[in-house]
């Protein structure tokens, strides 16, 4: 995809498809009011005959015979000028992007979403709007013998005619195409099914990110894992063929303590022998989306050249049911020395992640955020496809990636560390047990994660979020990608100045 910016008036560009957009309850004014005035008045005669609104993600593609060079003018609705966020930026821009698309267009040229009107500086307007339409535009064809119907969009050139604007559309543009590829990357990740996406094959999909973008990745064998005492991500994986694999990825641009991500990377999660019901069993090939962030956001860590240390660890398994499979009952012991009762084998994510949060102290972190598509209980709290929770033991740390997820369009939503959950993790026969029963599932699996921490510490469970069975503006069905650019966004706020 060829991304550009154009220092044009939006009635000379020359495209397959020009879009502009419109407030709702608002005469066209900025690039809009121009375009509207190239078509003679069009979009103000279908604002006034209403049958053009402005309403958020409306889509009007009209055909300027001539009067500009664009071959069409898609006119977005952003919704009310007083609710705009950057979020509603990047719904448009996807929901724009696709429309155009269908039409068969190969080029788009669009203006920046909100930088004149709406109030954003046009750099985060640039951001949103490359976002929106690299995302909406995003498609997981690898298993598709047949070639799309329509072909692929080759470029997109966002307008800015305001030379003072360009230098900050043109940053924001950049950071827009990383992230949003980033993210695709992980939805590819999560996408593909659980025969193409071994622990194996994740292992060398991020040393090939690693490869080529200058990330160190060293990968631990089970061997490893022994030696290093993992006992409770070893019991997970016995009953499975695939060798579990322990990706560690490091960008190294100063020597301060780093930021560690923590991803679940269950490439399939049958539940073992506590098996889950077959009805959508194979939603849990998504049951690596947390490694999957993780791995995004390295990649786009590593091409942003942020001035910090960061680290991305990734326990990745499978989780089976076989003769030689861990069994309710069963007492493991975790890298910190610490014994755990296992009383499903359903809950293994606690456990894989038990010991990467223990391995994670090795880094002196400043930081770890672990994520992972850990229970059906926050998907329960908190709905399908609305926000992933998040537990923290520190206040300051949560607030800063809520913080961070708003601006990315990834809400995450605060969930309590209540002492209380750990009673209902007590175990007769060990120092806890991995699961403490229905009623508040999604604080006991938290509370059960603390045990293994030492450092300032969050826990996002992205269960609601990993998977959509719905396309969404800009988030087509299957794997979201979810939590890439909150962590990204994240990093980025803690850069000085
Ligand atoms: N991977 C699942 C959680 C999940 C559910 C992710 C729905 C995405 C969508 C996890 O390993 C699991 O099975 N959790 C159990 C825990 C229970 C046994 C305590 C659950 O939530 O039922
Ligand atoms: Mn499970
Ligand atoms: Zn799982």
């Amino acid at each position: 995809m060829d991304i550009g910016v154009a220092r044009e008036m939006i009635q000379d560009i020359k495209a397959d498809a020009v879009v502009v957009n419109l407030f709702e309850g608002k005469e066209p004014d900025g690039a809009t009011g121009a375009m509207d005035k190239a078509l003679s008045g069009m979009i103000s005669v279908l604002i006034g005959a209403g049958d053009v609104k402005g309403k958020l993600n409306e889509i009007t593609v009209l055909y300027p015979c001539g009067a500009v060079l664009g071959g069409r003018v898609i006119v977005v609705g952003l919704g009310k000028a007083a609710e705009f966020t950057l979020d509603r930026a990047r719904q448009a821009a996807g929901v724009a992007a696709k429309r155009a698309r269908e039409l068969g267009c190969k080029s788009i040229a669009t203006i920046v979403f909100g930088a004149g009107a709406g109030g954003v500086v046009p750099q985060a307007a640039a951001q949103a709007t490359v976002e929106g339409m690299l995302l909406g535009l995003y498609e997981f064809r690898v298993h598709k013998s047949a070639p799309a119907e329509r072909g692929a969009v080759e470029s997109i050139t966002l307008v800015e005619a305001d030379l003072a604007k360009a230098a900050a559309v043109e940053a924001g543009a950049h950071t827009g195409r990383i992230l949003a590829e980033a993210t695709n990357l992980a939805r590819d990740l999560v996408n593909q099914p659980s025969n193409h996406m071994t622990p194996h094959i994740l292992a060398d999909a991020a040393r090939a990110v690693a490869s080529q973008n200058g990330l160190s990745c060293q990968v631990l064998s089970l061997e490893q894992m022994a030696e290093l005492g993992m006992g409770a991500l070893m019991g997970v994986t016995k009953g499975s063929d695939e060798p579990p694999q322990f990706i560690v990825l490091e960008h190294k641009a100063d020597a301060g303590q780093p930021v560690v991500f923590v991803g679940k990377g269950i490439t399939f999660d049958s539940g073992g022998i506590s098996i889950k019901p077959s009805d959508h069993m194979e939603e849990m090939k998504g049951d690596m989306a947390g490694a999957a962030a993780v791995v995004g956001a390295m990649q786009a860590v590593a091409q942003l050249g942020l001035p910090m240390h960061v680290i991305g660890l990734a326990p990745a398994c499978e989780n089976l049911p076989s003769g030689h499979a861990y069994k309710p009952g069963d007492v493991l012991k975790a890298m910190n020395g610490k014994t755990i009762e296992v009383i499903s084998t359903d809950a293994e994510g606690r456990l894989i992640l038990a010991d990467a949060l223990c391995y994670a102290a090795r880094f002196s972190p400043a930081a770890v955020i672990d994520l992972a598509t850990l229970t059906g209980a926050c998907v329960i709290a908190l709905g399908d496809m609305v926000a992933a929770g998040v537990f923290s033991n520190d206040d300051d740390l949560s607030a800063k990636l809520r913080e961070a997820g708003a601006t990315a369009g990834e809400k995450l939503w605060p969930l309590p560390l209540y002492e209380e959950y750990k009673d209902k993790i007590k175990s007769e026969v060990a120092d806890m047990k991995n699961t403490g029963g229905r009623q508040g599932g999604v604080g006991a699996s938290a509370i059960f994660l603390r045990e293994f921490t030492s450092y300032p510490w969050a826990h996002l469970d992205i269960a609601p979020m990993g998977l959509s069975d719905s396309a969404g503006p800009y988030t087509p069905k299957g794997g979201t990608g979810f939590g890439v650019r909150a962590l990204v966004e994240f990093l980025r706020a803690r850069i000085p100045g």
